[in-house]
């Protein structure tokens, strides 16, 4: 079959017809506690931005004050320009009420790009609905993956990833995930978690709460883990009988759970030290000081990760396997002898990680914009068209080109696959890749990121 092996110019963009428009609009969305946290950056960045007028959107999906609020008022983040009412539903109404609502707003607002970060049911709903209306999508954490379909969340990044535009990768494994998948390398940015541009700020601020000694902190908030009676009581019983005292910061739906199970006896030993949500900069305060953690959230494995704590997940999976891969972080099945062993161990595991360096502060979500700005003067926010990737026109003209035979080739369903001592990356000419070594790739991706606007 003949191809055309030069497929002439870029044929369309998308945002032409905006052009008049002098200032750029970028849209935020927010729902959850960990979005609000995981967006800080990119927002106050945004907010910095001269040339960029930024729309802040609160689904209202968390609402009550700890979960939500405080952390604006802790980390003096400004207020939401919509606050949504999403609550309290769950699944596909949930969603639904949270795309109808962001709908109206985008269709009022007219933003050029919208932002939505990780995988919940309000970044889902606001990136479809954006999504439908055309306008270009940006997921910052992409490329996540636990391959755990058990999780609503895991369906949701996926969803997130398949109508994004920008792909915004916090890790390496993130990153390759994506170009596995097949999405269009020149869409997918390696930018790293905003998670340590969050915690650099935590660290900034002073924090009041007095210490213990030596505590395990807990944080539990997965419906696999929460909605079960069994396994809610299995995790209790397994705080209650640890040798160490646990603070436990209790999330709203386990809260709600414990009483509707009637379970409220098994927190009333004074091993555990229950409390109300807390705010960031305490949170990662009592987590420095603690002895390690055990968890089912997302964030917080990254975060004990970044901080050199011990963790022990409560799943079958996660969805950033670097902290299992680095050997200190336990998935543990839900049994209360389980979680005593696997807390044991980990607090007498004297040989503790590394604390990582977490970069200069600001520094993804100054990565994040850069590309957002980048794009949108190159009239390139959306890829224009349509998918050329998906299409297979790149991959003919890559093939045409003996360099890449090492490093793409094509399996039965014409994925890409990329060798492992080797990354692609975009050169200025858009649609071609190039040829370069994992450090250069970084070092240069880096400063390509990094530089200061023109
Ligand atoms: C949601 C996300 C999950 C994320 C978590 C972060 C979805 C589907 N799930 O889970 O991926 O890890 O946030 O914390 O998006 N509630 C309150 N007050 C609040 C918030 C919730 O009382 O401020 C109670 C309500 O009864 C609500 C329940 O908690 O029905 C669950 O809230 P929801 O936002 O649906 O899910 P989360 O478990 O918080
Ligand atoms: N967190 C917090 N206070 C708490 C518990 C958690 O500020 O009492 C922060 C935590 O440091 C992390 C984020 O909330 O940044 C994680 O949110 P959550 O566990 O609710 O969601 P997930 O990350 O699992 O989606």
């Amino acid at each position: 079959m003949a191809w055309p092996l030069d497929y002439g110019p870029v044929p369309f963009s998308w945002r032409e017809c905006k052009q008049s428009r002098h200032t750029m609009k970028a849209a935020v969305v927010v729902g959850t506690r960990p979005e609000i946290i995981k967006t800080l950056s990119v927002v106050k960045e945004l907010d910095r931005t001269d040339s960029v007028d930024t729309l802040l959107i609160h689904t209202g999906q968390h609402y009550d004050y700890s979960m939500s609020r405080l952390f604006f008022d802790e980390l003096t983040l400004r207020e939401p320009d919509y606050f949504l009412e999403a609550q309290p539903r769950e699944g596909a109404a949930q969603v639904s009420s949270i795309m109808e609502a962001v709908a109206s707003v985008l269709m009022e607002a007219e933003p050029d790009v919208v932002l939505v970060e990780g995988d919940t049911a309000s970044a889902m709903a606001a990136a479809l609905s954006a999504s439908q209306m055309q306008i270009p999508v940006g997921h910052i954490e992409a490329g996540c993956r636990s391959y755990d379909r058990g999780m609503v969340e895991e369906t949701n990044r996926r969803v997130i990833d398949a109508v994004s535009d920008i792909l915004f990768a916090p890790t390496e494994t993130a990153y390759y995930n994506l170009i596995r998948e097949g999405h269009n390398p020149s869409r997918v940015f390696l930018v790293g978690s905003t998670v340590a541009d969050a915690l650099q700020e935590a660290v900034a601020h002073p924090s009041d709460k007095s210490l213990e000694d030596d505590f395990v902190l807990a944080t539990i908030h997965r419906p696999s883990n929460t909605d079960d009676k069994v396994s809610l009581s299995e995790i209790l019983h397994g705080l209650a009988a640890l040798n160490i005292k646990c603070v436990f910061p209790i999330h709203p739906r386990t809260r709600k759970m414990v009483d509707l199970f009637g379970l409220e006896s098994l927190l009333e030993t004074p091993q555990i030290e229950v409390i109300e949500p807390l705010g960031y900069v305490e949170f990662v305060n009592l987590l420095r000081n603690s002895k390690g953690v055990i968890t089912d959230s997302g964030g917080v494995q990254e975060e004990a990760f970044l901080l050199g704590k011990p963790t022990i997940t409560l799943r079958s999976s996660t969805e950033w396997p670097e902290t299992i891969w680095a050997g200190k972080n336990r998935l543990t099945d839900v049994r209360r002898d389980l979680i005593e062993e696997a807390v044991t161990a980990a607090v007498a595991d004297e040989s503790g990680l590394p604390l990582k360096t977490l970069g200069s502060p600001n520094e993804v979500g100054r990565a994040i914009v850069r590309v957002v700005l980048d794009l949108a003067e190159r009239q390139h926010l959306r890829p224009p068209g349509f998918d050329m990737i998906r299409s297979g026109y790149p991959f003919l003209r890559l093939c045409s080109k003996d360099l890449m035979q090492p490093l793409i080739r094509f399996d039965q369903n014409s994925m890409i696959t990329i060798g492992d001592d080797f990354v692609s990356a975009i050169c200025e000419d858009y649609w071609t890749l190039e040829k370069v070594d994992r450090q250069t790739f970084h070092e240069r991706d880096r400063k390509r990121l990094m530089q200061e606007p023109k």
